[in-house]
């Protein structure tokens, strides 16, 4: 199977096109969209010449499993009203305007989904102290903008401290927290923001209760999951979007993916020093041994490309139980 890293379906409109994703809608449905999921990778912030196959199916199979396993009635702790999702189905739909042979290059890397209001937040959540989190800690002494070693009532109480002093690289906090991101535009970089700024862009504050409330839940709740299946998720950030019609706030975009979250293996993990991420670290390791991290257009051979799409597929089977492929047969 090759990789597919763009997608022109001439009967419907594209209205959007992310580093991974290309979204369409139908003139005659304008209340929901077609998200297609591309095999395009990008790593240090730029997007590969060449895609990865099965990558797609990966990211779109593994956000609709997550979506199943968190809709089940008492997965997410404390919560009572269930939990609302953008997924509508995962085939394209009812559409007069695609050909038998677009069907098919969409089959397992699609999502007929509601048509949202997005809220120009990432709902980050981590468990574990890495990556941008981690520089702050130690360049400002703060973590999204909160004074480190501070109780989150401004209590000096040191039984409940969000981040500690004296925390090392990929340290395990305490317990999850909510450090949400601005959503910047493609090409631009997310800023880390606080819970009274990220309040503040969401705009109501009922909903931005919501959204801290359930992100945190979900996190929890698939960590548990993911550990025993021997994977540590350290953060993972989610989307969500308002939909007009309902009022209601509803967990968008992809859940839980490789590309959302970093993924480790716990029994490899070691607080102290950096993770190999589970998907990307081999290609990250090829781009710097061979002078290429950061640069544009970069092309991967073929073993690269082979080795990075076992890693995603490897991620899907270990996480899911399920092998990819059995997945994609049971799809309609
Ligand atoms: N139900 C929805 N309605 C409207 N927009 C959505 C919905 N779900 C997700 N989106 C938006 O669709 C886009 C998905 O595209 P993609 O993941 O490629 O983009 P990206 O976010 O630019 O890249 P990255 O994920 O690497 O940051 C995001 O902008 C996301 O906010
Ligand atoms: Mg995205």
């Amino acid at each position: 199977m090759a990789a597919v890293t763009t997608i022109d379906l001439p009967g419907l409109t594209k209205i959007a096109t992310g580093k991974v994703r290309e979204m369409f809608v139908d003139e005659a449905d304008p209340s929901s969209l077609l998200f297609v999921a591309t095999d395009r990778i990008s790593a240090y912030d730029v997007v590969l010449h060449n895609g990865v196959p099965h990558k797609a199916a990966v990211l779109t199979q593994l956000t609709a499993y997550w979506f199943s396993v968190l809709s089940q009635p008492g997965v997410l702790a404390g919560q009572t009203a269930p939990l609302s999702t953008h997924l509508l189905s995962l085939s394209p739909g009812p559409t007069a305007r695609l050909s038998d042979a677009e069907k098919s290059l969409l089959r397992g890397r699609c999502m007929r989904v509601r048509r949202l209001r997005m809220f120009p937040v990432e709902a980050i959540v981590r468990g574990y102290l890495a990556g941008s989190a981690f520089a702050e800690y130690c360049n400002q002494n703060t973590v999204h903008g909160e004074p480190v070693g501070i109780a989150d009532d401004g209590s000096s109480s040191s039984s409940n401290v969000r981040f500690p002093r004296g925390l090392v690289r990929c340290q395990k906090l305490p317990a999850p927290v909510y450090t949400p991101s601005t959503k910047a535009e493609l090409g631009a970089h997310d800023e880390n923001i606080t819970r009274a700024q990220a309040a503040e862009l969401i705009g109501n504050p009922a909903h931005a209760a919501r959204i801290e409330e359930l992100a945190l839940a979900m996190y929890t709740a698939a960590a548990e999951h993911a550990l025993k299946r021997g994977i540590i998720i350290a953060d993972t950030k989610f989307e969500f979007g308002l939909d007009e019609a309902t009022g209601e706030v509803v967990l968008a975009d992809e859940v839980l993916t490789p590309d959302s979250s970093r993924f480790w293996l716990a029994d490899q993990y070691e607080a102290g020093r950096e993770q190999d991420s589970l998907d990307k670290q081999f290609l990250r390791n090829w781009l710097v041994k061979e002078g290429l991290k950061g640069k544009e257009g970069v092309v991967m051979p073929a073993d690269i490309v082979e080795q990075t799409s076992k890693r995603y597929t490897g991620v899907y089977e270990r996480l899911t139980g399920q092998t990819l492929e059995s997945a994609l047969a049971e799809l309609k």
